[in-house]
């Protein structure tokens, strides 16, 4: 069986990839993750893909604060076609890509959100949710394009949002339901990896 071969770009915690991470390693995803990148030098991620001997970089990235500076972004696809990456895996990666990824990676970058897209994109989405009084809020994975937590839908799971919740519980439920999603949705492009190609 071939195995699709994934980078994973994040600027934080890690909880997704190890998620991503520990499925390839039981078994249960057809994948293969070929480097871990962050723009942050001592993101937890980074000790993530350590545990689970996966190659792993820091990527500085200049000047801008929201996104790569050009150069950056281009050194980016380098990394990324270097180790022969077929899918890039946005984990709580905390920048905007722009052309030179995206005209790279044209329908093979995806992101995982903490809400039922379109609605509440941007920051602590699961605290927009609450604060709006929605009843249900959830995941979404969608491909990458140049706006923030925009771009095709791919997969959604629903969370109910129940009358004692915080934006702590709240959040927790999301991130369980983030951490099942994400592997299945890379799961199906691996299926579709196997036969047809991406
Ligand atoms: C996740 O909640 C994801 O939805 C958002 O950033 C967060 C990253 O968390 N895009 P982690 O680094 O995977 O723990």
């Amino acid at each position: 069986m071939k195995r699709l071969p994934i980078g994973i770009l994040g600027s934080g915690k890690g909880s997704n990839c190890q998620a991503i991470l520990e499925r390839i390693g039981s078994g249960d995803l057809a994948a293969e993750a070929r480097v871990v990148i962050s723009d942050v030098l001592d993101a937890p991620i980074l000790a993530v893909a350590r545990k689970f001997f996966v190659a792993n970089a820091y990527l500085p990235a200049g000047q801008f604060r929201t996104r790569l500076e050009p150069d950056s972004e281009a050194e980016l696809v380098n990394m990324l076609r270097e180790s022969g990456v077929d899918l890039v895996v946005l984990a709580g990666f905390m920048r905007v890509l722009h052309a030179p990824m995206l005209k790279a990676f044209r329908r093979r970058i995806i992101n995982i959100h903490p809400s039922l897209l379109p609605k509440f994109p941007g920051l602590e989405a699961w605290k927009q949710a609450l604060a709006a009084g929605e009843k249900v809020t959830g995941c979404s994975v969608h491909y990458v394009d140049d706006k923030v937590d925009h771009g095709q839908i791919i997969a959604q799971r629903e969370v109910p949002i129940l009358s004692g919740d915080t934006p702590e519980t709240l959040h927790a439920r999301i991130q369980v339901a983030e951490r099942e999603l994400y592997p299945a949705v890379i799961a199906e492009f691996s299926e579709r990896y196997q036969t047809a190609g991406l």
